[in-house]
């Protein structure tokens, strides 16, 4: 089967900065992918190479198939990208960005799917204004029906909620599912963890232009290396025993091997100390990234 996104070996050098260092990296048909990493990781850089924007300086990309420098033209109409910085037309209502945009891709009746598309984000009242005239929050939608008017097989959203009230985000998140369903590859960057972990099946880590995780996500989040529990007692522990103080009266424990909490119950009840309360904390995707960008 064809993947929906195909890297090998790219890298991109600018003068000053090494934005990808060799990533390799294959997003698979029908997939909702996370693509994750910290302030300048080059997750736009690796998206503007697939878009055909940046031409990179070592290696290869591909979107559904289509080499995105050789075979532009098709690689680009595969692909759908919702762009991180909002640049926009003032003088065109939001109905004529998409007529254009539609244009540009020689569709020309797609006029329901425009309408569906509008409708979808909520934007049914605000269709005929001029750009200029909507706020931050309909301009960001109007890019997310750009980039869906040809119907693209590859969706790529990078950070499509920033600055993004929860009645859009609900709304971007059942529509995007919703294509995805039916069959569109989701591609995601985001800063809210939550949302990547709660859409995406498979999860990529960047740092610094490498690729330092990729795996499901549940396996992102059941690998992770500390377990923590909280607990309620009735006295001060002696220090030995390796408990902290937490927030709210808790005392905090974290530990590798679930041998750990039993030795430290054991170390508790010697010291003569009840335990009133205890709680095991799931461990969230934050953690895991905070760990894996900490540990990368
Ligand atoms: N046009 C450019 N010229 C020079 N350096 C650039 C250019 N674009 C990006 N960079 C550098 O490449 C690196 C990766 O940037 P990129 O925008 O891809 O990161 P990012 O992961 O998208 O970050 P963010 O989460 O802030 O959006 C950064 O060090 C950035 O300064
Ligand atoms: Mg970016």
């Amino acid at each position: 089967m064809t993947a929906a996104l195909k890297v090998e070996g790219l890298v991109k050098q600018y003068r000053q900065a090494r934005a990808l260092d060799g990533i390799d990296l294959e997003v698979r048909e029908g997939e909702f992918f996370g693509l994750l990493g910290p302030n300048g990781a080059g997750k736009t850089t690796l998206i503007n190479i697939l878009a055909g924007l940046t031409r990179p300086t070592y290696g290869s990309a591909e979107v559904m198939g289509f080499d995105v420098m050789r075979e532009y033209p098709q690689s680009r109409r595969a692909l759908g990208v919702v762009p991180q910085e909002l640049v926009y037309d003032p003088f065109f209502t939001a109905r004529e960005v998409l007529r254009v945009q539609s244009g540009y891709f020689g569709i020309r009746k797609n006029d329901d799917w425009i309408e569906h598309v509008l409708h979808n984000l909520g934007m049914d009242e605000h269709a005929d204004k001029n750009m200029r005239a909507l706020s931050g929050g309909m301009k960001r939608r109007v890019l997310v029906a750009q980039a869906l008017v040809h119907k693209p097989p590859v969706i790529v959203l990078d950070e499509p909620t920033a600055g993004v009230d929860v009645d859009l985000r609900q709304m971007l998140w059942q529509f995007i599912r919703s294509l995805n369903k039916e069959g569109h590859t989701v591609v995601l960057t985001t800063h809210y963890l939550e949302e990547a972990e709660n859409l995406c099946e498979r999860i990529a880590m960047l740092k610094q232009g490498r690729l330092v995780a990729l795996d499901s996500t549940h396996n992102l989040l059941s690998r992770r290396l500390e377990h923590q529990a909280q607990l309620k007692i009735d006295n001060d522990p002696p220090p030995s025993i390796g408990l902290k103080r937490g927030p709210d009266n808790n005392w905090i424990f974290i530990f590798q091997e679930f041998t750990e909490l039993e030795v430290m119950l054991a170390a508790i009840r010697t010291a003569g100390i009840k335990v009133l309360e205890m709680q095991l904390v799931e461990p969230d995707l934050e953690d895991v990234f905070t760990e894996i960008i900490r540990n990368a």
